[in-house]
Formats: structure tokens, sequence, C-alpha cells
């Protein structure tokens, strides 16, 4: 499978998807780095790395009209797959539409709860004892969409937002590229296949 990868800054997620598949034995390879922000930090090392990458400012630009030169850099790259990673925008329902079941995102808490931003420091002040990440394919609506896996993180005594974050960022690392993997690899499945071909005839 092609998977590119959408951010807007650090990439860290983007980098461990990215090793991940040139660890070998991966079932999905980085096709596209694409960006919504040229300065994003992380297309630096996709270019080092000698992964296409793509990076355009959305600045006055419409929603719909921005995602459909991104649709259309995504499947030149010929990539069947996108996976948000700190990608701090969100996507328009004609994207999501054309792309349904084929977009995944990483959120750093347990979803459903703290969908949205400054997740770390509303676990800390509601008291939690524990918060983690989770992957989940993208629906039009924010953080939502059926989750596809998760990662508990302990909560310590004295956990600031960043030194929590910095501990779910190392589980975000592990968890995307196994879900992603898992993912993708439900094509090679013969069971998966007969469901969506009983879909398709529908
Ligand atoms: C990660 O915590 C991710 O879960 C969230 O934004 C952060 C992006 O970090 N959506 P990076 O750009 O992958 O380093």
């Amino acid at each position: 499978a092609r998977v590119a990868v959408l951010i807007s800054g650090r990439g860290s997620n983007m980098a461990a998807l990215l090793y991940a598949a040139k660890s070998g034995n991966c079932p999905y390879e980085i096709a596209l780095v694409a960006a919504n922000d040229p300065d994003a930090a992380g297309l630096i090392l996709a270019k080092a790395e000698g992964v296409p990458v793509f990076a355009q400012s959305h600045k006055g630009m419409k929603r719909g009209e921005f995602d459909v030169i991104l649709d259309r850099e995504i499947r030149n790259a010929g990539a069947d797959y996108v996976a948000l990673a700190g990608y701090m925008r969100l996507l328009s329902p004609e994207f999501v539409g054309k792309w349904k079941d084929r977009i995944l995102n990483i959120h750093p808490s347990l979803l459903p709860r703290y969908k949205g931003l400054d997740t770390h420091e509303r676990a800390i002040k509601a008291g939690d004892t524990v918060s983690g990440c989770t992957v989940h394919l993208v629906t039009a609506e924010l953080d939502d969409g059926p989750v596809l896996g998760q990662t508990e993180v302990a909560i310590l005594p004295g956990d600031t937002s960043d030194t929590l974050a910095a501990r779910i960022l190392f589980a975000e690392h592990q968890l995307y590229s196994r879900v992603l993997s898992d993912y993708v690899s439900r094509e090679l499945d013969p069971d998966w296949l007969v469901e969506k071909v009983g879909e398709l005839a529908l």
C-alpha cells in the first residue's frame, strides 16, 4: 500500500511511520509527505530521506479549494491511504467522502475523551491517572470516527502537560505504524475482500 502523510509541523509521527516502512517487512510505503505550511519542520527530514514532498500554505484559500489541490497531489503520488500526523486542519467533507475509510489520524488522548486541543492539560486537570493515544478513521467531524487502536499511558504524580506529552509521544510512534500496517493489510484478507465485493454489489 502507498500512504500519503499530511503534516503541519514537527512531523515526529511521520518520521516514525517512515522509519517503520524502511525497517523492512512493512506492508506500506510512504508515497508523499504533504504540508499545509511550507515551514513545517518535518518537510526537511522527508526531503533528506528522499520522500516526495508537497508544501503549500492554505492561507487565503477556501477549505474545499485547498483540499482539491491536496487530493490531486495525493492521487498523483499514487497513494491509496492518507495518514494525518499532526495535521492541524479540518478536512472538507468532500475530501473525506472521496477517501472514505482510507484516512487515519492519531490523537493524543483516549478518544472519545478530550477531542481537540490541550488534551494533556485537560487530562491532568481532571485528575485522570491514565491517558494515552488513539488511532482512528477520519470522518468530517473533528477527532471522531471509528477507533482502530489505542495505547494507555499512566499519568505520573507531578506530570506536567509537557512531560505527559513526551511520554505519550513514545506510545504514538509505536501505535501508529502498527495500526496502519494492520489496517492496510486487511486488503490481503480474503474475508475482507468478500465483504467488499458484497458491498459493491449492493
Ligand atoms: C501529536 O501529538 C499528534 O498526536 C497530534 O499532534 C502531535 C503531532 O506531533 N495530533 P508530530 O508533528 O507528529 O511530532
